[in-house]
């Protein structure tokens, strides 16, 4: 990361809401982590109406993704994600998880069908269009991809400073993030003075801290132990709280099963939605 990361240097913000574009969703300011989504519905029942209402953030219609001419990592896949979900993506190795995630942040592009991100078309959409809506997908991945020479400020600071965001937005924006993922004593710290557990809180950090309305977390507990596992996804599902729609590919029954989100399970490509009993929910 260049040294004006963190000086008056960095270059404007080169994107701003156009009029056009679709709503971002109920992602509340930066700085308002931790706050919980205030919940006014009196009701159950009218809060699930609320959630019926929400507008569909991703949906694969037909998609199917051939890598090479004859190996089909997803085959005739349909699911629809609402604003404010959180979803389990299981299945065994192989199965098409990563896959899936890449198409929708834009990684990979189906072979079939329409894959469709905030009302965009990410099969026919261009070059720049997709660079702008990658900014409101937020990324984890298994091995955390930190910066090793940087600070957990600097890996975290690097994305916003790399959109043009101003260096007086990157500080508003640093330490509430930081605080949120619980890191902000290790602030000046490098990757590797860090545990797992933390440089993966990192990465969240730095997902998190453009305020994308999706985060997408691939196998994101891969490599951490139960005890960490469950301070990720204590976090994810605090971000979910307060309006972010979260998709996470995981091998871990047990974190599923002990869950209470929906499930849905890749086998040779195809999708299945899962329910409570075939999960051992109780
Ligand atoms: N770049 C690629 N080129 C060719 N084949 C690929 C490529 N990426 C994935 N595949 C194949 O596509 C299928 C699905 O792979 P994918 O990585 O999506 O599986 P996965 O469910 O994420 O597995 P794991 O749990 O091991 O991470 C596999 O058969 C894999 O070998
Ligand atoms: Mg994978």
């Amino acid at each position: 990361m260049p040294p004006s990361v963190l000086s008056d240097q960095t270059p404007r913000s080169t994107y701003s809401a156009q009029a056009n574009d679709p709503p971002i969703g109920t992602v509340p300011p930066m700085g308002s982590f931790g706050a919980v989504a205030s919940t006014d519905q009196s009701s159950t029942a009218s809060a699930r109406n609320q959630k019926a209402l929400k507008p569909i953030i991703v949906s694969l219609q037909q998609v199917s993704k051939l890598y090479g001419k004859s190996s089909k990592a997803l085959d005739n896949v349909n699911w629809q994600v609402r604003q404010g979900d959180f979803w389990f993506v299981t299945g065994p190795s192989g199965a098409g998880k990563s896959t899936l995630l890449k198409l929708l942040y834009g990684a990979e592009r189906s072979t079939h069908g329409d894959v469709l991100v905030n009302s965009h078309n990410l099969s026919r959409i261009k070059g720049n269009k997709m660079s702008l809506l990658r900014r409101q997908i937020g990324v984890v991945f298994q091995d955390y991809k930190l910066i090793p020479r940087r600070t957990v400020s600097e890996n975290v600071a690097f994305v916003l400073w790399a959109q043009g965001f101003t260096r007086k937005e990157i500080h508003r924006r640093l330490l509430p993030t930081l605080r949120m993922v619980g890191l902000h004593d290790k602030a000046n710290r490098f990757p590797d003075e860090l545990s797992g557990g933390e440089q993966q809180r990192v990465s969240i950090a730095r997902a998190i801290v453009g305020t994308p309305p999706i985060l997408l977390a691939d196998e994101p507990t891969g490599n951490l132990d139960v005890h960490n596992s469950w301070q990720v996804i204590k976090i994810l599902k605090k971000l979910n709280s307060i309006g972010i729609t979260v998709i996470i590919t995981t091998h871990d029954e047990q974190l599923v099963r002990m869950s209470n989100h929906p499930v849905v399970q890749l086998r040779d490509g195809r999708l299945h939605q899962m329910r409570d009993w075939e999960l051992g929910r109780t």
